[in-house]
């Protein structure tokens, strides 16, 4: 068994973690919306069309707030089809996902779903073919309450009262060559920039969310940031980042430290966000808004899923299957969100279901948990509070990590990677203290000696791991809890010196009441 030693102080924080961080992603994509959260014709739906089991499991995986409409899809999307009397909305061509978009469920179906399920908006406009004069409409129609056609023109359709949406993304993807409408740099800047002032005097108290790069592997990344934000600097709240682990190269502990690269991404865009506020002297911090992360390969590379033949609606596209080791790169993830929530004030994992989703479903049939939806469930569950160093000491291991792009093939050389990736949370509100703990080592546990300063005694409230001995085990329709999580009891506490022993690759939450 390896050996580690984990600190942390009351007093030393990071910073506390934003309602907004643990967030997801309804896209009008495969069977994210038709037959994931919408499906009239399903046994359990409402009378809304909803799915009541999907909700049932949303509830339990408790993200905060919802991206919608896309992603790529938004980027050719008229929001107009999706409003107004549901016989009347236009079939189109969606180039995005090669598909045939019904309209059947739009911006008004979404807001009354996210009300449901208890999570805030979070909407994106078109700024690939369309621009700033449809992101100013599309937010009077959302959220201006009354006396003007816009605003009128919802209230005709039935929502009497204002949406009150806060957070908008200004388009998605902008630098990708796969988007529609991508632009430069400065075009996108320019255009963003216009989009931005013209929505804040629609509404003053929105939030906005310029595009940064769509992956840290693009050939413009870092300068697609600095010249964006030289422009958006004193229009916008956010910049976003978007990250898709793999494990193309079938190389587990390359793929169990590739959160860490999350880590840099994060640092970096901080540093050239800072950068730009340096420049002009400003005290105004860009917040990030991590606003796609999951892991896809599968169905991703050469884009397999996109190439179907004919025009048809609602795909299974994009299906990854989640299995054992998944989870604990996702779970990887987490921690690296976790450990930046000083500057990371929204995230949304891609996506909520069916289409890279931890939630399942059968169109007719029942829904199920996928492994990756248990490490989201603790982060958002148990992740609410103050985020504080940790000190880490413990074996390392080096590696390289093949991550592909669109357009290159890198490998990252990564040295030193801890195997013990680890969060603390403290919550003063509920007296307690989380530990998220990723053991990376595949085939050896870890002893932790844990040495918590400032909380008085700390005792065991919960405790639970996920693990299975084949880490390609998965959930499937037929045996939904294959990979579940299950009570932990490796604690010994004596003399207020607090021992874990972690089983070997594995992701094990505690949670502790404090004395103090
Ligand atoms: O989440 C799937 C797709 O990944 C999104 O539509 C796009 O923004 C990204 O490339």
């Amino acid at each position: 068994m390896q050996k580690a030693q984990v600190r942390f102080d009351r007093d030393f924080i990071i910073g506390e973690t934003d309602r907004r961080l643990f967030g997801a992603f309804v896209e009008h994509l495969g069977r994210c919306v038709y037959g994931g959260i919408f499906e009239p014709r399903h046994p359990t739906a409402d009378k809304n069309g909803f799915r009541r089991d999907v909700l049932d499991l949303v509830r339990e995986l408790a993200p905060t707030i919802m991206r919608y409409p896309g992603g790529n899809f938004v980027s050719g999307y008229d929001w107009e089809d999706g409003v107004g009397p549901v016989e009347k909305r236009p079939r189109r061509m969606d180039l995005a996902w090669k598909s045939i978009e019904t309209n059947e469920f739009g911006t008004n179906e979404f807001i009354d779903w996210c009300r449901l399920a208890d999570i805030e908006p979070m909407l994106a406009v078109n700024l690939g073919t369309r621009g700033p004069d449809e992101a100013r409409h599309y937010l009077e129609y959302c959220n201006h309450p009354s006396g003007t056609t816009l605003s009128d023109l919802r209230r005709s359709h039935g929502w009497e009262k204002p949406h009150d949406v806060k957070f908008w993304c200004l388009g998605n993807e902008m630098d990708g060559s796969w988007q529609m409408g991508a632009k430069t740099a400065n075009e996108y800047g320019r255009v963003a920039t216009e989009a931005a002032k013209m929505m804040k005097l629609t509404d003053p108290t929105i939030e906005l969310a310029a595009c940064g790069s769509s992956g840290r592997k693009m050939s413009t990344y870092g300068d697609w940031e600095r010249v964006v934000l030289e422009h958006t600097f004193e229009h916008v709240e956010y910049i976003s980042l978007h990250t898709y682990l793999n494990n193309y190269a079938d190389d587990t502990p390359s793929f169990l430290a590739s959160p860490d690269l999350m880590d840099s991404f994060i640092e970096e865009v901080v540093a050239i966000a800072d950068s730009v506020a340096a420049r002009r002297r400003s005290s105004k911090r860009i917040m990030l808004s991590f606003d796609e992360w999951n892991v896809w390969y599968r169905t991703r590379r050469g884009d397999e899923n996109r190439i179907q033949t004919g025009w048809p609606v609602a795909p299974s596209i994009l299906e990854e299957k989640y299995n054992m080791q998944d989870a604990l790169a996702f779970g990887g993830a987490c921690i690296s969100l976790l450990n930046h929530a000083d500057r990371v004030k929204a995230g949304c994992l891609a996506q909520l279901v069916n289409a890279i989703a931890p939630i399942m479903t059968e169109t007719g049939g029942p829904a199920w948990r996928q492994t990756i939806f248990w490490p989201f469930a603790d982060f958002s569950n148990l992740g609410r509070g103050r985020v504080l160093r940790t000190f880490v000491d413990v074996p390392t291991y080096s590696t390289r990590y093949y991550d592909p792009t669109r357009t290159e093939e890198l490998y990252d050389k990564m040295e030193a990677v801890p195997y013990l990736k680890v969060s603390a949370v403290h919550s003063e509100a509920d007296r307690t203290v989380t530990l998220f703990m990723l053991n990376r080592n595949l085939s050896d546990g870890i002893e932790v000696d844990l040495e918590a300063t400032g909380f008085g005694t700390l005792s065991r409230q919960r405790a639970h791991e996920l693990r299975h001995d084949d880490l390609s085990a998965l959930n499937t329709k037929e045996k939904p809890d294959e990979i579940k999580p299950r009570e932990f009891d490796a604690i010994e506490a004596t003399n207020g010196w607090i021992k874990i022993k972690l089983s070997p690759a594995s992701w094990t939450v505690v949670r502790f009441d404090t004395s103090k």
